[in-house]
């Protein structure tokens, strides 16, 4: 069974879904860490409420992103991660956990991309007037929102949509579809010597 880590900076209803997906047998991996550089956030209760260990740190103890990211490492190795699911983690990821993950880090993203990247994608998609948007998964690289597709949703947004209805819309499609691709590129993915 594959063992995957969740990086989450928020509410974690992502991370919840992963977790469900994994209690019910539809999602075959272990859940073995939460990161989190949130202290406080809503997702440290719910993986403590799961029984999932959690790494949370506050980036402005560390001096730069490589040190937080090597303390990060550490876990991951401890844990023996072998893949990576940002799941609301608003952080963009350095070169040392680029490294060490090459190609097995995946995110969520609530626009179909290349479409609105960044913060307060489903905002932008409103203000832009477009009647269709979705979710991105895609593998993480440098960039904000840039590395390759892996799979996308379309979600229609109706005349009396606003940014919590479209929100909503949105999430449910992200809590079956971000477990069920997870599972199908786990299925694909080989264990690190
Ligand atoms: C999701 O909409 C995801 O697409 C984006 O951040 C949000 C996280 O929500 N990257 P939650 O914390 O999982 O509820």
């Amino acid at each position: 069974m594959k063992r995957i880590a969740v990086f989450a900076s928020g509410s974690g209803s992502n991370f919840q879904a992963i977790v469900d997906h994994v209690k019910s047998g539809k999602l075959k991996a272990n859940v073995m860490l939460l990161v989190c550089d949130k202290p406080g956030a809503k997702v440290v209760e719910r993986a403590e409420k799961e029984q999932i260990p959690a790494f949370v740190f506050d980036p402005k103890q560390y001096e730069s992103k490589e040190q937080f990211e090597e303390d990060i490492l550490q876990q991951l190795r401890h844990y023996q991660v072998d893949f990576i699911v940002l799941a609301g983690y608003m952080r963009l990821i350095g070169h040392t956990l680029l490294h060490a993950f090459a190609g097995r880090i995946v995110n969520i993203h609530p626009s179909l991309l290349p479409a609105f990247p960044g913060k307060h994608a489903i905002e932008q998609a409103l203000r832009a007037g477009v009647k269709i948007t979705g979710v991105t998964i895609h593998y993480v690289d440098e960039g904000m929102d840039t590395g390759p597709i892996i799979a996308q949703r379309a979600v229609e947004i109706s005349e009396d949509d606003d940014a919590n209805t479209l929100a909503e819309k949105i999430h449910k499609i992200e809590h079956s579809f971000y477990p069920e691709t997870i599972g199908k590129i786990l299925e694909k993915l080989e264990v690190k010597a």
